[in-house]
């Protein structure tokens, strides 16, 4: 198996650029707009949860569900035509669990401008068949 790159994420948040590793990248469509027309916080933070997710999987190798969503945080608005991506890094890895930071960048479809617009902290537990907590394996 291909080894997992971890990405510890300790440092200060930047608004500068991503940290950690891309792990979903989309374009924001209509469909997923609220009633001001601009993107509802439910779509970004399931876009969040599946990149995080898909991390949390590498990590573990095993199936993974979530049980917290943590220190959500909306900065800037989502708009449709946005190339919105999500970065995902480690924070920790508990015996069962594995808190992970995430990122959502915008990059706007005027003017091409990356922008974070959210970030908060998902952590999931690694179940197995039955969906009881077990051990992560650790990579
Ligand atoms: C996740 C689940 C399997 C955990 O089962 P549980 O019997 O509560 O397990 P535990 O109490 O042993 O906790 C498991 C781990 O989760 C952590 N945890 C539990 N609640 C937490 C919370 N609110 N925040 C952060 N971590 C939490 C525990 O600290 C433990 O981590 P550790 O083993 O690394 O120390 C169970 O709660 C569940 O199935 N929840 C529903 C999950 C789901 O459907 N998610 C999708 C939502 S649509």
């Amino acid at each position: 198996m291909a080894e997992v790159k971890i990405h510890h994420m300790t440092e200060p948040v930047s608004p500068v650029e991503p940290r950690g590793e891309l792990v979903i990248r989309t374009i924001a469509m209509p469909a997923d707009t609220n009633s001001n027309g601009d993107m509802f916080g439910g779509w970004l933070v399931s876009q969040m949860d599946l990149g995080g997710a898909i991390y949390a999987r590498n990590v573990s190798r095993s199936r993974i569900t979530t049980v917290a969503i943590d220190a959500m945080i909306f900065i800037h608005p989502v708009f449709v035509g946005d190339i919105v991506s999500c970065h995902a890094g480690l924070l920790k890895i508990g015996r069962t669990s594995i808190r992970i930071e995430v990122e959502a960048w915008a990059q706007r479809a005027k003017g091409g401008e990356h922008v974070l617009v959210t970030r908060g902290t998902f952590t999931y537990v690694s179940i197995d068949d039955a969906g009881r907590p077990q051990p992560v394996h650790r990579n």
